[in-house]
């Protein structure tokens, strides 16, 4: 038992490991995932409804929405492509957790502009073209390592129409200086979110500060399967965005507080960032 708990507590080597698509689609956490997004008792997967309702205000006032093509990254349930399509803009959503997916199409408002979902990997498949607008909101670059982000924002950048906008958000370096490294054990840990199976796991979580990364690592141990999520995230200093948006070809860049949402603990931060 020594050999094998000495094992999984060993520090992984940074963004070695990706399990982000079990996370999101192994059919019993999408559906805790998917509760987790329309829960207003936890901000984890998806801000309030009345944040994302101030988001949206906000990105309608800087660059309108009725008549604009605008895409979702990583659109989750709908809860931002919807209401952009209420205020009458072309939306394209796109997730890779067909759960989220189905939730969204059969949310999706009548008598507003027209809503496209797609279940794809926007690391992997073709995004929408000529897009005014491409959002990915809730600090979704944060999980991807430094050579995913770039093949992201590339992709990203040759999706925007002439003049249009990439707008999204990151965790900050001050979100980071708030992480401690430490180990959670318990039987069904997180009250059963990770098997509708009897289970016992391990949350170990580790610092890298030089990157300025942090992983919680889940093992989960079920009676007849033991795996493992690693739940990496990336904190952001401005210069550092700066530096990987230029190095993927956006020209301007700005940065906001954080689009109507109260980012006074400053943990995260919004950019737009166009061509
Ligand atoms: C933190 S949630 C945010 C969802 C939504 N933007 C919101 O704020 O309500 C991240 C979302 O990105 C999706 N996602 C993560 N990686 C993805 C990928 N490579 N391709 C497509 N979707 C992805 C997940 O399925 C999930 O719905």
């Amino acid at each position: 038992m020594y050999t094998e708990l000495k094992k999984l507590s060993e520090r992984p080597k940074v963004f070695s490991v990706y399990t982000a698509d079990t996370l999101w689609t192994d059919p019993h956490l999408a559906n805790q995932m998917l509760q987790t997004h329309l829960s207003q008792d936890t901000a984890l997967a998806s801000r309030p409804i009345e944040a994302i309702d101030r988001v949206v205000d906000w990105i309608e006032r800087s660059f309108g929405l009725d008549g604009a093509s605008v895409c979702d990254l990583g659109c989750g349930p709908g809860l931002y492509a919807n209401r952009y399509a209420k205020r009458g803009a072309i939306v394209h959503g796109l997730d890779f957790s067909c759960n989220s997916i189905d939730y969204a199409r059969t949310h999706a408002p009548s008598n507003a502009g027209p809503v496209t979902y797609l279940v794809a990997d926007y690391l992997k498949d073709p995004l929408p073209e000529n897009q005014d607008l491409v959002t990915l909101i809730y600090c979704d670059l944060c999980p991807l390592s430094a050579v995913q982000r770039q093949t992201l924002l590339a992709k990203i950048l040759q999706a925007l129409a002439p003049g249009g906008k990439f707008i999204f958000d990151v965790f900050s370096t001050r979100a980071f200086e708030g992480i401690n490294e430490g180990v959670v054990f318990g039987r069904n840990l997180m009250g059963g979110f990770w098997s509708a199976n009897d289970y016992f796991a391990f949350q170990h979580t580790f610092r890298y500060d030089h990157e300025a990364v942090s992983l919680d690592h889940f093992t989960v141990i079920e009676k007849d399967r033991t795996w493992d999520v690693y739940n990496w995230l990336k904190h952001f200093s401005q210069e550092e965005i700066q530096r990987e948006l230029k190095q993927a070809g956006f020209g301007s860049i700005e940065f906001t507080e954080g689009f109507g949402v109260d980012c006074s603990d400053e943990t995260t931060f919004g950019v737009v960032a166009s061509a």
